[in-house]
């Protein structure tokens, strides 16, 4: 059972501690011990979750106690940092598991006693897609494709959080993959929404070994070919006249965290709208921080960006759920079927090409804004003195 958790009485804690503790001053502690992981000094971190994980190794229990890991936190400060739990290996061999919390930019943590120093620079990513693993300067665990001996010792062959794991050293192709879950939980456990392969603990689904290497990617080629594996009613938007940017590049994971996020769909922001105008930031203001005096139109807040509009893809330019006039008179059920008559006797409302935007059909938008206008109406222009007409009719 080398993975149970042992802690001696109190007592007798501090008495060995005090004991090995003036024997080390002289055996050189620095030598005891080991920095498992992060695997170096001066790594750059590119990840969604704001952590790492830190394991050390101490040749002896009397060494742990005396094991210190502390953050800068500038000005000269440092912030002590509690370790999850040390647990007994093999021999006299104790880890001790510590979470890094990292800040964007430049975190420095120094390991005591011998002072080393690990310097990690953090960039906070919602995918992972466009970022190149294989650089040298990334850290990346896996790098050489499976887990370490030294780690597989207790998490691939016990039970640990509470998941029986198959006896196997190495890992295999097998899509039930608990042994992940056991340094993982974090990733699975944080989101309040759930994605169920992930809870399933079926990883190695998506993170397929390569053949004969043992490899843990995190994918290989396109992501959306992972997820429409078996989302296939997805399969269809790839085909569709008019498809989101991020989708037509086969990106899901920018919206979607494939193992759990805070928001529904396991989306990291707001599916309605926060989402949207994290990247549209031109939007933004429809949905805070409006300006006096500019007028949003009435649905955007409540009903949020998708009400119009599909994040995937659809037939219609914009990815419009209709097209625009049928999609206006959803709502504006007062012209249904108005195809002239609006505003004015006689005007039509579509059907000749738009002078204003070459190339375009004349539609409701024409002349209002759909998101929202400095003018009343959500118009282009100026109703009063005629501004709004003189765009088109000189
Ligand atoms: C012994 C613990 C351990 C086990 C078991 C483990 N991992 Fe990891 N994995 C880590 C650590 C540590 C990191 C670095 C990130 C961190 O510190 O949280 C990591 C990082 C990753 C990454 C990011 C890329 C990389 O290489 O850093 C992926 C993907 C990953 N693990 C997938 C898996 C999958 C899939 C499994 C099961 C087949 C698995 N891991 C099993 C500890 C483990
Ligand atoms: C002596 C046994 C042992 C060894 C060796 C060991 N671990 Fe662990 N590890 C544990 C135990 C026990 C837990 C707690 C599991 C639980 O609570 O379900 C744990 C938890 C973890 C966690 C999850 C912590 C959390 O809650 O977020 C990570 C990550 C981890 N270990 C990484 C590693 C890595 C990387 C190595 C190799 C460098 C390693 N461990 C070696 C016993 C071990
Ligand atoms: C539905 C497919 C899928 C499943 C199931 C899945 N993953 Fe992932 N995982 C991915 C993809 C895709 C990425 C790359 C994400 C990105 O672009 O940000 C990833 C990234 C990761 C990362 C690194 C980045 C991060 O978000 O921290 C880790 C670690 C990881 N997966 C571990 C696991 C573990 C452990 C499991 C099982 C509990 C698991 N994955 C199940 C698809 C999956
Ligand atoms: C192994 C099969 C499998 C793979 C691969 C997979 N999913 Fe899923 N996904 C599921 C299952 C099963 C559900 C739960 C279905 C349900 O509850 O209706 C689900 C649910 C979802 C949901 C929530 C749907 C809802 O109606 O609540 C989203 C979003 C999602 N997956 C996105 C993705 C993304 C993005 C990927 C690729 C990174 C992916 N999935 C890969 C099987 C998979
Ligand atoms: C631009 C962000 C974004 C991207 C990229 C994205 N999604 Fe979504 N996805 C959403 C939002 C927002 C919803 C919620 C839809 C709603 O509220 O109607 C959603 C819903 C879903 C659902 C559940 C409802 C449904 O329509 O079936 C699935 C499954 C899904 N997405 C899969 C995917 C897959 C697979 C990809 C990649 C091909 C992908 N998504 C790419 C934002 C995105
Ligand atoms: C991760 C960033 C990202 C997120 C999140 C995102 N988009 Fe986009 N969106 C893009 C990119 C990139 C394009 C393509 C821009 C281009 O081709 O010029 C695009 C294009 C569009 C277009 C078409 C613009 C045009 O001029 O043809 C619409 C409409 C749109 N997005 C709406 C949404 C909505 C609604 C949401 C929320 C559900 C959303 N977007 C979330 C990145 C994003
Ligand atoms: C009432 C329906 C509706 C709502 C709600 C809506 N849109 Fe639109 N959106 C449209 C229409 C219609 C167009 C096409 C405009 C045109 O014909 O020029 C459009 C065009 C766009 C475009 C491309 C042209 C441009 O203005 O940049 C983007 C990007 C976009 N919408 C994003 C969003 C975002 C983000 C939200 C949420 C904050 C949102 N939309 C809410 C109807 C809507
Ligand atoms: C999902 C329903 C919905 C859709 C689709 C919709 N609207 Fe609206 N619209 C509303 C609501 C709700 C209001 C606010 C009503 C109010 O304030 O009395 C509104 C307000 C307006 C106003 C302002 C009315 C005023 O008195 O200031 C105009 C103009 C307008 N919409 C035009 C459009 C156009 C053009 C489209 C198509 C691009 C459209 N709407 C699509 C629901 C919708
Ligand atoms: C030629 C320009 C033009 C076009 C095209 C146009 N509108 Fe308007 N709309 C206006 C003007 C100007 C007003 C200002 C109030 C008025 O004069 O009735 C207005 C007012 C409105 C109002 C608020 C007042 C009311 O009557 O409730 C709504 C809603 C509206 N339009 C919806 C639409 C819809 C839906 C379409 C497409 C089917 C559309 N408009 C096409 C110019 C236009
Ligand atoms: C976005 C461009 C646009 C705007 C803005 C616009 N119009 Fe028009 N208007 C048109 C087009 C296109 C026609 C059709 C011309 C044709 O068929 O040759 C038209 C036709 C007309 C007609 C002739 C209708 C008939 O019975 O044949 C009148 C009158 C008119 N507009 C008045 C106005 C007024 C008043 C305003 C301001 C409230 C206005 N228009 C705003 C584009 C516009």
């Amino acid at each position: 059972m080398p993975c149970e958790e042992r802690r001696p009485g109190f007592v007798v804690r501090i008495l060995v501690l005090l004991l090995i503790g003036q024997i080390c001053c002289f055996a050189g502690i620095a030598e005891a011990l080991t920095i498992l992981a992060p695997g170096s000094n001066r790594m750059v971190v590119n990840n969604r979750r704001p952590f790492v994980h830190m394991v050390i190794r101490s040749s002896g229990k009397g060494e742990v106690g005396h094991i210190i890991v502390k953050k800068e936190t500038g000005r000269g400060e440092e912030r002590l940092i509690n370790p999850l739990g040390s647990w007994r290996g093999n021999g006299n061999n104790y880890f001790l598991h510590y979470i890094l919390a990292l800040k964007s930019g430049v975190n420095i943590f120094i390991v005591e006693p011998g002072e080393r120093r690990i310097r990690i620079r953090y960039r906070p990513l919602t995918t992972l897609l466009n970022y190149n693993l294989a650089a040298s300067s990334a850290y990346r665990f896996h790098r050489r494709g499976k887990v370490p001996l030294t780690c597989s010792g207790c998490h691939l062959r016990s039970s640990l959080g509470g998941h029986a794991v198959p006896g196997k050293e190495r890992l295999k192709c097998e899509n039930f993959s608990p042994g992940c879950y056991s340094c993982h939980r974090r990733l699975v456990d944080a989101g309040r929404w759930r994605h169920s392969p992930s809870s399933n603990l079926y990883c190695l689904g998506c993170h397929e070994g390569r053949k004969g290497r043992n490899d843990i990617v995190v994918t290989r080629g396109r992501v959306d070919d992972t997820c429409l594996l078996c989302h296939v009613n997805g399969r269809r938007w790839k085909k569709m006249g008019h498809v989101h940017g991020p989708v037509g590049i086969g990106d899901c994971t920018v919206c979607h965290d494939p193992h759990g996020a805070r928001y529904k769909y396991q989306l990291w922001a707001d599916g309605k709208a926060a989402l949207c105008v994290a990247c549209h930031a031109d939007k933004k203001k429809l949905v805070s921080n409006t300006p006096l005096g500019f007028h949003v139109h009435g649905i955007v807040k409540g009903g949020g960006c998708t009400i119009c509009h599909s994040p995937h893809a659809t037939e219609n330019a914009f990815q419009l759920l209709e097209p625009i006039n049928k999609l206006c008179v959803g709502c504006h059920v007062t012209m249904k079927g108005i195809i002239v008559g609006h505003p004015v006797g006689g005007h039509p409302v579509q059907g000749p090409r738009d002078p204003r935007r070459p190339g375009r059909k004349f539609s409701c938008t024409s002349c209002h804004n759909p998101h929202g206008s400095d003018y009343a109406y959500l118009l282009i222009g100026d109703l009063l003195g005629g501004h709004v007409c003189s765009k088109c009719h000189h």
